[in-house]
């Protein structure tokens, strides 16, 4: 027997960092890029072996670190479902860049827990899928606000607040990004760190950009639920230029923003954790080749579309 589940990436598109510190944010779902998991029977008294392909890493529930993410998840399948090791192999094998704030790192997780509960016969519910991916994250980034494994688990566009239940929402009228990968390597655990000395140093200052950036969110919230216009491409600009006040963008980063603004991009910032990853530039169909040449010229290593809302490309 084999069976395959999968994952996609995400992009924020407005209110990360501020949504670690309670404020709403927007965030979509990248189906086109995803991590893919297959559970096959092993050998008799193999175990449990997880083959990560991309990565050329093979790690076993008898041997390696408890705390590895890649055997913690399937040890928490195992647990919530009060089932003992199979004999089992797990092959993943993943399109999204990682460490670029797409939430690679979620949407492996989320695959694992999907195709090994399956395999065992019980696929587990989309809320214990979250609710496990999140205790996952905490390895990967210490703090996370709950955002990546939501938009993940759900692949639906949600408006988040930490510790409320996810608004999931539709998009009326579908709309086009561009995600540029800067090539240079983000880590959300460092970034939000970072993000945490600063604010405990200057509490009121970042307090109010937060609370800005939540405004922005709330009002993203509407522009893109009625389909991404000029007024959401105003509002990533805005969100771009408090990310830069809270130092998590580089120059690198604001050269690619630059760029894809010249070439016509209604909006554009950085997704994600920042201090590098990826920006995201939204577009129309008639500027969309432009910004992505634009793009390129300015140093993006990578460049995917995707369309947001209606059936993804
Ligand atoms: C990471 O994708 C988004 C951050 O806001 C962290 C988080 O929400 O956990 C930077």
């Amino acid at each position: 027997m084999v069976v395959k589940r999968s994952a996609p990436g995400k992009v924020i598109l407005c209110g990360e960092h501020s949504v670690v510190y309670g404020r709403p944010a927007v965030a979509v779902p990248v189906s086109a890029l995803r991590a893919y998991a297959e559970v096959k029977a092993g050998a008799s008294n193999q175990g449990l072996i997880i083959h990560a392909v991309d990565l050329d890493q093979t790690v076993t529930l008898r041997e390696s670190s408890k705390n590895h993410p890649l055997i913690k998840t399937a040890q928490a399948v195992l647990t919530h479902l009060n089932l003992s090791e199979p004999d089992a192999t797990i092959t993943l094998k993943s399109n999204l860049p990682i460490a670029s704030g797409m939430g690679s790192g979620a949407a492996v997780t989320v695959a694992i827990a999907r195709a090994l509960s399956a395999y065992l016969g019980s696929e587990l519910p989309e809320e214990t899928i979250s609710a496990m991916t999140y205790e996952i994250e905490k390895i990967h980034h210490g703090t996370p606000s709950g955002i990546d494994n939501t938009v993940i688990t759900w692949e639906k566009p949600v408006y988040f607040i930490k510790e409320q239940p996810p608004e999931i929402f539709d998009i009326q009228q579908p709309f086009h990004l561009l995600i540029a990968n800067s090539g240079i390597p983000s880590s959300t655990r460092e970034a939000v760190n970072e993000v945490r000395r600063q604010w405990a140093s200057a509490p009121e200052f970042y307090n109010l950009v937060f609370d800005c950036m939540g405004a922005i969110a709330r009002a993203a919230r509407v522009a893109t639920e009625k389909g991404g216009d000029q007024v959401l491409g105003t509002l990533l600009n805005e969100n771009h230029k408090l990310l830069t006040k809270i130092g998590v963008s580089l120059p690198e980063l604001d050269q690619l923003i630059y760029a894809a603004l010249e070439a016509g991009a209604l909006g554009a910032k950085l997704t994600g954790s920042g201090q590098g990853g990826n920006i995201i530039a939204l577009v129309e169909p008639e500027t969309r080749t432009r910004v992505q040449h634009a793009l390129l010229e300015a140093g993006a290593i990578k460049i995917w579309h995707t369309q947001v809302g209606g059936r993804d490309e």
